[in-house]
């Protein structure tokens, strides 16, 4: 029987794989849309294979599912075995089925070691973003130990051949770095039990001259919040084979007879224009098939005040109160209550797992302060820590069997706590009942549910490995939460941003970016985020000066410019700003709410300018928002003007400033006429001017922030 062909159509781009039953599933094409298949229909990849002197006698194609120790050079999808037996593995197709043009479903399975592995792939159209999920079946009637699986091995198109994807650490998340891949591929491992600020769950594969809004590019996220194996391979022909799967701690999986594993999904967003294109396709992910809002809708999304920068562990009723009622005068819609206000917490060395109001603090429970937020008009929110537990806490004394950990070794500390075991039924069930009271009791409609440490010695009850376990209680942990109180909006905050990932955002609704709201940090932080996340997702939060990550200060405009890109906040003591700072504040956080759905809807570019200039762009069909930023010193006296290559061929546009930081370094008289037009009746430009010749920017200083609005003439 000749193989067959299939076909996946998205938009602007086709996945074709090549079928034969009781043979092999192999990739002949991914990547721009096409018409016809006159040449891969009439020569099957089998036929035009070479086999070179020298080689194995298998015909070494580029398989969906490439097996391990069958001759093959191609990296095996799966590393088991059975007790060293049953290791060689080869699969093969038993039958597919196409439910729809955009997806195909193939069932592989290897006979001699009684395993099973069904592949679903989808091509949205609506996104061109390629869904790949897999499960892996222990047919055999032994146990299986599993070190490794990867859901898929994908052929990547042969003109990317660059990877770039983020780093980070504590205070500067998503930093991102790119190399050519060369013939020893490349890989990445996250062991740190969470996504982590040093690897998380995303890349970017780039052709060698791909920028920002030119040449092809897949972005890359796989939906899971713990440990995690990106591999590269480079394919006998060139091409890059990509797997992505968990990474596991040896004799962390067992698959017991007849029991099945699945692998989490992974997402390509399939980029023809540049990074920014795939980032785009990530974004429309997100919001159209990731996020669940409460109501089924997004609500625009409300200015915060959160309490950590502005009193730390200093919860006093009457001053929260007063924070309360001040920042409500400024437009504050959410007030979120921070770490410090459960029985015995004064300082990060003790109370984790004691999830009630501490009675010193609030006699009356936190009711009175939600109450009294809620009649000045805004939300009340509360920040909890359910994953962990402090040896110093209660619970900690009633159940130290609770903590992950090996009894014979000395524990591992982060932040003085422990993990609990949240794949032990009465441990899960304890922090429900407890996070359940506390929303029965209080009119709480947020969490921002934090996690501050990696996971080490996270061993089981049994001693064994149990960070997979972990993350699939964390998530049902989360759903059960969300079915008993489904108007609850959730933030997954870690340390700042170490858990952002799909796989969390399938339970919540906000990432907290960092921990750095330093605004000139910020700038790098939130570019690199927005590459991932679509800005309604990333806290954005207006600071104290100086900062408290940094010591260093920034003037108010700055930090509010950079802050309303995104969900804006504010986490400082309002109290302690200066008459002119709050209305500053207030004028910000009006025309964030006057913008937020072009934010929050729309399109987002973002890029440099030759200058130096950083911008983003959020665009919807009838208005443009966009924040330009001058981080360092421009490197000559003039300024390049900002080029929109989003804006050709859209129409002509009225575009005015509406708000800006910092100084500029031109003499005050020469830029008048210019900037007062903008900030006054505004400009009229047309799109393809504003692509090609850009728009003229003056000269600005560091630190300096230009935010204009775009509404279609
Ligand atoms: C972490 C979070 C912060 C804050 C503190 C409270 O560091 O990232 O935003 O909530 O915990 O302890």
């Amino acid at each position: 029987m000749p193989p067959t062909l299939l076909r996946l159509e998205g938009n602007a781009c086709s996945a074709v794989l090549e079928l034969s039953a009781g043979g092999t599933a192999v990739w002949r094409h991914l990547g721009s849309r096409l018409d016809a298949l006159d040449l891969l229909a009439a020569w099957p990849g089998s036929e035009l294979l070479s086999m070179p002197q020298g080689g194995m006698d298998a015909p070494s194609l580029a398989r969906l599912a490439p097996g391990h120790g069958n001759g093959l050079a191609q990296d095996g999808l799966l590393r088991a075995h059975r007790d060293g037996l049953d290791a060689i593995h080869d699969w093969s197709v038993e039958s597919w089925s196409q439910p729809s043009p955009d997806s195909l479903s193939v069932q592989l399975g290897d006979l001699c070691a009684g395993l099973g592995l069904r592949i679903e792939l989808r091509l949205d159209a609506a996104t061109d973003v390629l869904r790949v999920e897999a499960e892996l079946h222990n047919r055999g009637d032994t146990e299986l130990q599993v070190d490794r699986l990867a859901g898929a091995s994908i052929a990547l198109p042969d003109e990317l051949t660059e990877v770039s994807c983020p780093h980070g650490e504590w205070a500067n998340e998503f930093q991102w770095e790119r190399r050519a891949v060369g013939a020893d591929g490349w890989s990445r491992e996250n062991r740190r039990g969470r996504s982590s600020h040093q690897a998380p769950p995303g890349l970017f594969v780039l052709g060698a001259h791909s920028c920002e809004h030119q040449g092809p590019a897949i972005g890359v996220q796989l939906a899971w919040s713990g440990n995690h194996r990106f591999a590269l391979e480079r394919h006998e022909d060139g091409r890059l084979l990509l797997q992505a799967g968990e990474w596991f701690a040896p004799g962390e999986i067992r698959l017991a007879p007849g029991a099945r594993l699945r692998v989490p999904a992974l997402y390509l967003a399939l980029g023809q224009a540049g990074i920014g294109s795939a980032a785009r396709g990530l974004h429309a992910l997100a919001r159209r098939e990731v996020l669940r809002w409460p109501g089924g809708k997004r609500r625009p999304r409300p200015v915060h005040l959160n309490t950590w920068e502005a009193l730390y562990f200093r919860h006093d009723e009457a001053e929260l109160r007063d924070l309360a009622s001040r920042a409500a005068e400024l437009g504050v819609e959410r007030f979120v209550l921070d770490d410090g206000w459960f029985e015995g917490r004064n300082d990060d060395r003790a109370a984790l797992g004691d999830w009630w109001p501490d009675p010193r603090k609030y006699p009356h429970g936190l009711r009175g302060l939600a109450e009294h937020v809620r009649s000045l008009g805004m939300e009340f929110g509360l920040w909890v820590e359910p994953e962990m537990v402090n040896p110093d806490s209660r619970l900690y004394r009633e159940h130290p069997q609770w903590a992950l950990g090996d009894a014979r070794r000395e524990p591992v500390f982060g932040r003085h706590q422990l993990v609990l075991d949240l794949a032990r039924p009465e441990v899960s069930q304890y922090l429900f009942d407890k996070l359940d009271a506390l929303l029965r009791d209080t009119p709480i409609s947020y969490l921002k549910w934090d996690m501050n440490r990696d996971l080490a010695q996270a061993l089981d009850a049994h001693g064994r490995p149990g960070m997979h376990a972990q993350v699939l209680a964390l998530y049902a942990l989360l759903e059960r939460l969300r079915d008993a109180h489904p108007r609850v909006e959730i933030e997954s905050c870690a340390s700042g941003g170490a858990r952002a990932d799909l796989g969390i955002l399938r339970h919540t609704q906000r990432l907290w970016t960092s921990d750095n709201n330093d605004a000139s940090s910020r700038i790098a932080i939130q570019s690199g985020a927005l590459r991932l996340f679509p800005p309604e997702l990333l806290g954005s939060h207006v600071g104290p000066a100086p900062a408290h990550a940094t010591g260093r200060s920034q003037s108010i405009d700055l930090r509010c410019a950079v802050a309303c890109f995104g969900h804006m906040g504010v986490e400082a003591d309002v109290r302690a700003m200066s008459t002119d700072e709050r209305d500053r504040l207030r004028g910000w956080i009006t025309l964030y709410k006057q913008w937020r759905e072009t934010i929050h809807d729309g399109d987002i570019d973002q890029g440099h300018s030759a200058s130096g200039a950083c911008w983003w762009l959020a665009s919807t069909p009838q208005r443009h928002f966009l924040c330009v930023f001058q981080p360092e010193a421009m490197p000559g006296p003039q300024s390049a003007a900002l080029r929109l290559p989003r804006l050709r061929g859209s129409g002509r546009w009225r575009v005015h400033l509406l708000g800006r930081a910092g100084q500029l370094r031109q003499r005050a008289e020469q830029q008048s006429r210019w900037l007062q037009a903008l900030a006054g009746p505004g400009v009229l430009a047309d799109g393809h001017e504003l692509a090609q010749c850009g728009l003229p920017l003056p000269a600005l200083h560091p630190e300096a922030a230009l935010v204009f609005g775009l509404e279609r003439a």
